[in-house]
């Protein structure tokens, strides 16, 4: 049994709302989230409460609420993000639309440190940001904490009532002291006591698989990464091998050598629907089509081995590797925008979650958590370590276009006529791209700030004709894009293996666009992160020898015109572009 959380986090829809959470247990202390707004009455047996960022503005009548009560029953509050304005609002403050966005890293001047929230770290300090609605002026009682360049009202606090705000994230691992802001909170301002261990949690998730599946079978979908290979082997432990069988789907969309990689694992069955999958996504150009089209491609694949093995239906549910992420960002949780939607969150798989009929061990666990329990398990090193790679594989790195477009000279740079996805503010864009000349992080950052209507910033970094010459094309997903596709990428990932600089980055995308010239059609953007579970992400400078190395490999294969990398930190840019 869980014990009774002593922070409750209520969820405004933020991406990082359970997030949250878990890191107040990972300061060893039990907290849960709950919809924002929980009665004051629900939330009472709690120390303290963490109001989420997210992606309303408080102006917006459909934006989450939470009940005005909850700051009149003695128990602390901390807002973050969206959760410092609706405290400003609720309580006589001003909110009002950035004249700016501010994304990404900022730099924090706290004033000196004068309550409990904030002690210990007064001065200059980084700290992440995503938003454009700020606190204009603060709440009676409340007096302003910090500030940054373009936020007046980076912090506030009532320390005599206990609330504070903070239009940072403290949760991210880029806001440098994030977790002694959390830590300070915790401990001090709620006065919490440690009652949670973080490695209690094997036990508790073989428990919970045992309760979902009761006396049914499990057909698990693999991939050969991480999450799945984890999830399975819980399976296995918590039910037995006999009821779990692990079916490997070759989709096309893969890259290369991953098939042969599956195949080393024991008990795990390959199964071949290139056909069908390539098929089904043949003219699309849309992202978002195109990860619906694979969702429900995998729950037709599962029908299938039943169907033909004349498995009886009801004694068989599915399992999948899904992690938190893959629920947010589609959109998982009340309040939130969908930003993507994952390959294990279509339509046909929310019908099978709402029949019962499926497991997922690790869906509240980030990335970073799934490798620490692999660790646990005694899963090899070698699996462990594998950068992440998305279900839809290939189909959305290589980015399609309905239209031909030139690209057009710009004051900063060539605007590049493809869209891809960010996240902004906690809300989906699908933007063009800016390129510039030169890998220049700080400028790409102050040019997405500044630039209305791009969400992304690349670097030329060579190319075959020169980028104000180039096009990009109307083309959809075809069997010979996917293959180029997967050449350069298996170009670029014996380059980042042999080199160790696949040790540096958290996940290394390549990405395939269509921007060239006739006889060499496409293009390929690197996009090297680094993060710790996927949620905000950090893009990552090459080597300059190692980037030449690289150049050199590409251009050498038929059909490419360029090479680029992308700038972009997460947010704005996602780390896939689509
Ligand atoms: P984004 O692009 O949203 O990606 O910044 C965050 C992480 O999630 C992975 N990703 C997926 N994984 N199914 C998956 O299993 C999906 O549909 C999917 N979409 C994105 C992405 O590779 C990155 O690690």
């Amino acid at each position: 049994m869980n014990p009774e959380p002593q922070i409750i986090v209520l969820d405004a829809g933020g991406q990082y709302c359970h997030l949250i959470a878990r890191k107040v247990r990972d300061l060893g202390v039990y907290a849960e989230v709950r919809p924002s707004d929980a009665s004051a009455a629900e939330l009472a047996s709690a120390r303290g409460i963490i109001i989420s960022g997210g992606p309303s503005s408080v102006y917006d009548p459909a934006s989450p609420r939470v009940d005005p009560a909850i700051f009149e029953i003695g128990r602390p509050v901390l807002g973050i993000c969206y959760g410092q304005q609706i405290i400003a609002h609720v309580l006589g403050g001003e909110v009002r639309k950035g004249e700016k966005g501010e994304y990404g890293l900022a730099t924090l001047e706290l004033g000196p440190a004068s309550d409990l929230l904030f002690s210990g770290l007064s001065g200059a300090q980084q700290v992440w940001m995503s938003h454009r609605d700020q606190v204009a002026s603060v709440p009676p009682g409340f007096s302003v904490a910090g500030r940054t360049a373009t936020c007046a009202v980076a912090a506030m606090a009532a320390p005599e009532r206990g609330i504070y705000g903070v239009q940072f994230h403290p949760e991210v691992v880029h806001t440098t002291r994030g977790k002694e802001y959390l830590d300070n909170f915790v401990f001090r301002v709620c006065a919490c006591l440690p009652d949670w261990d973080p490695r209690g949690r094997i036990p508790m998730l073989e428990r919970e698989i045992r309760e979902c599946v009761g006396p049914r079978k499990v057909f698990f979908f693999v991939s050969g990464g991480v999450d799945s290979s984890v999830a399975f082997t819980l399976c296995a432990r918590a039910l037995g091998e006999a009821r779990v069988r692990g079916v490997y789907v070759d989709t096309g969309l893969m890259r290369e050598g991953e098939t042969e990689f599956a195949r080393r694992f024991p008990g795990i069955t390959i199964e071949d629907a290139r056909e069908p999958f390539l098929e089904a996504l043949a003219g699309v150009t849309d992202p978002e089509r195109k990860r619906h089209i694979i969702g429900e491609e995998f729950v037709r694949v599962q029908e299938r081995i039943i169907n033909q093995r004349r498995l009886a239906d009801e004694h068989w549910i599915l399992g999948q590797g899904t992690i938190y992420p893959d629920t947010i960002e589609s959109g998982g949780t009340a309040n939130a925008a969908v930003i993507k939607t994952h390959h294990n969150r279509v339509a046909g798989i929310r019908k099978l979650i709402e029949c019962g009929r499926i497991v997922e061990p690790l869906k509240s666990f980030y990335k970073d958590e799934v490798r620490e329990v692999g660790r646990e398990l005694g899963l090899p090193a070698e699996l462990l370590e594998r950068h992440p790679f998305p279900g839809p594989g290939l189909a959305i790195r290589c980015l399609c276009s309905e239209f031909d477009a030139p690209v057009r000279a710009v004051p900063e740079g060539w605007m590049i006529p493809v869209n891809s996805v960010g996240v902004q503010g906690d809300s989906r864009s699908y933007a063009p791209v800016l390129a510039i000349d030169s890998p220049d992080y700080g400028r790409a950052t102050e040019l997405i700030n500044r630039i209305a209507g791009i969400n992304r910033v690349i670097a030329a970094v060579r190319t075959r004709l020169p980028v104000p010459e180039m096009q990009a094309r109307a083309c959809s997903l075809t069997p010979e894009r996917i293959a180029r596709l997967r050449r350069a990428d298996a170009a670029v990932r014996a380059l980042s293996r042999r080199s160790g600089y696949d040790r540096q980055v958290w996940q290394f995308p390549v990405i395939l666009i269509p921007l060239g010239a006739p006889e060499a059609p496409d293009s390929i953007v690197l996009r090297p992160v680094d993060s710790v579970d996927g949620m905000t992400a950090r893009s990552v400078p090459i080597e300059p020898r190692l980037l030449e190395e690289m150049c050199d490999g590409l251009l050498a294969q038929e059909g490419l015109a360029g090479v680029f990398v992308d700038l972009t930190h997460k947010p704005p840019g996602t780390i896939e572009w689509e």
